[in-house]
């Protein structure tokens, strides 16, 4: 990171409240404005290390380009603020490859401060409409296991447990289980061919979940 990059903390909070630290949270289409805010949100959250990228990688430039050429039919992101200022930030990525165009991978951080009081639910909101008019069918989330605040998130806005990747992620020297979460928003266009989901028995038989 450039020299601009270096106390995030402290340029986080020396910006001023317009609206004060109890106006409500909103969100917003995050811009190339809010690039230097994002990276140091970004950067302060990193160390807890819940997050899936490692911000310390995170350029104020590169981010604001990212933002200022962000195609919405690919990518959504959002930036929460209270009283004017940036507090979280969440992002929507949706598959490359053809066989999962249909989804989006999310990721959403939220400033310590300014946690439980809806930011994150406001952010995963604003992901779905996006991801609805955009016409994808589901999103998708991978948590680390140790991150009861995200899974109990994730939880609360509808996503489902899809499945647990053992030792997924290396997070300060040892290995983490990563959760992964699904939300179906809405019947894939042809229907979507599913096979009903089996479990089994304690007979060992297959039934229907
Ligand atoms: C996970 C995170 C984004 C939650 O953000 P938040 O703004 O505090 O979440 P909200 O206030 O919108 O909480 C919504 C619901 O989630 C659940 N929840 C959130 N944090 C929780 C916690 N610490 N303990 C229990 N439940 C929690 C609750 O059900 C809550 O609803 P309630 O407050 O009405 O009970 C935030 O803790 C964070 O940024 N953590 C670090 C980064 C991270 O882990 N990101 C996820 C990786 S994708």
């Amino acid at each position: 990171m450039g020299a601009e990059d270096s106390a995030p903390a402290a340029r986080l909070s020396a910006s001023p409240s317009p609206g004060g630290v109890d106006a409500p949270p909103q969100i917003r289409p995050a811009t190339a404005a809010d690039a230097c805010a994002i990276v140091d949100l970004l950067a302060t959250i990193g160390v807890e290390g819940t997050l899936g990228v490692d911000p310390s990688t995170l350029r104020v430039d590169e981010e604001a380009a990212r933002l200022a050429h962000l195609d919405l039919r690919t990518a959504c992101a959002l930036v929460v603020a209270i009283g004017g200022l940036v507090r979280g930030f969440a992002v929507a990525v949706r598959g490359t490859e053809p066989p999962i165009a249909h989804t989006a991978t999310v990721s959403v951080a939220v400033a310590a401060d300014s946690r439980r009081r809806g930011c994150g639910r406001l952010l995963l909101g604003g992901l779905s409409v996006w991801a609805r008019a955009a016409g994808l069918s589901k999103l998708c989330a991978g948590v680390v296991d140790r991150n009861d605040p995200a899974l109990a998130l994730f939880h609360r806005a509808g996503y489902a447990v899809e499945g647990i990747r053992r030792g997924q992620l290396a997070l300060g020297g040892r290995l983490a289980d990563e959760i992964m979460f699904g939300l179906r928003l809405q019947p894939f266009p042809d229907g979507d061919g599913l096979r009903p989901r089996h479990t089994r028995g304690t007979d060992g038989r297959r039934r229907n979940a």
